[in-house]
């Protein structure tokens, strides 16, 4: 009985929006997606896909109470045209902004975490493993928005697309910019910024300039 009130407790407007909004009714009724408060669902549009069995409060968005920001007001935005895939468990706390383009992807690996104020924003594609967590005030982010052009008039910035392996850790105040790529069982260090390929698994990245610091590393939470 406590359980059920506590459960439908976590049940509020957005939460219900969300879900018959992005599933069909049988799998919206389960509530797979937990909305807080807090997160402005500012376009509710593209599609949410979740690739995992179906349970309560397997993607949850705008949670957690870290003190380094307004954990009661610090506000999540939810501004999606394109797609969002979630392959399993995903913890995006107060405070994150996701931002998803029309035609554009953004996919979460299993057993995801973001701390607080972090913000993705997807023109093209941006691919992130299992086990893998963002920690705060970062960004990542795979276009520039505007556009740059050489002499002869031709743009070369466009989007690339960033891939994010498994059991990858990127610290705080990181920047993540188009063309990324991170390989498995890495670490990116607090405030660094990537914006290429970075080669060997199991190492830690930091810097700006990018470097190697360490390799043959294991980490955990
Ligand atoms: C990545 C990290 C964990 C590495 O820790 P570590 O292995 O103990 O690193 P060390 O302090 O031994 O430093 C090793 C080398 O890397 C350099 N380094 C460490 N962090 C760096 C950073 N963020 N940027 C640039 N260089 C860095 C050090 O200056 C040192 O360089 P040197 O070998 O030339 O002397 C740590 O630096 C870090 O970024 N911590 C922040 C974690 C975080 O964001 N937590 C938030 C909550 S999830």
């Amino acid at each position: 009985m406590i359980k059920a009130f506590k459960f439908l407790r976590r049940i509020n407007l957005k939460t219900i929006i969300f879900n018959f909004r992005y599933f069909p009714f049988k799998t919206a009724i389960k509530f797979p997606v937990l909305i807080s408060n807090n997160v402005f669902l500012h376009k509710t549009k593209g599609r949410v896909i979740i690739n995992a069995p179906i349970r309560t409060a397997l993607v949850q968005i705008g949670y957690g109470a870290i003190g380094i920001s307004d954990f009661k007001r610090s506000r999540a935005v939810w501004e999606v045209y394109g797609d969002v895939v979630f392959n399993g468990r995903a913890f995006i706390m107060h405070g994150c902004k996701i931002n998803v383009a029309e035609k554009a992807q953004l996919i979460f690996g299993d057993d995801f975490n973001m701390s607080t104020e972090c913000a993705i924003i997807a023109a093209k594609k941006i691919k992130i493993g299992n086990h893998s967590g963002i920690s705060w005030e970062s960004l990542v982010m795979d276009t520039d928005f505007h556009h740059i052009a050489d002499e002869t008039g031709e743009v070369f910035n466009h989007p690339k697309e960033i891939i994010i392996g498994d059991n990858v850790w990127i610290a705080c105040k990181c920047t993540i910019l188009k063309g990324a790529v991170i390989p498995s069982g890495s670490v990116v260090a607090a405030n660094s910024m990537v914006t290429k390929k970075l080669s060997g698994e199991n190492s830690i990245f930091g810097g700006n300039p990018m470097r190697v610091l360490k390799t043959d590393i294991k980490w955990w939470y």
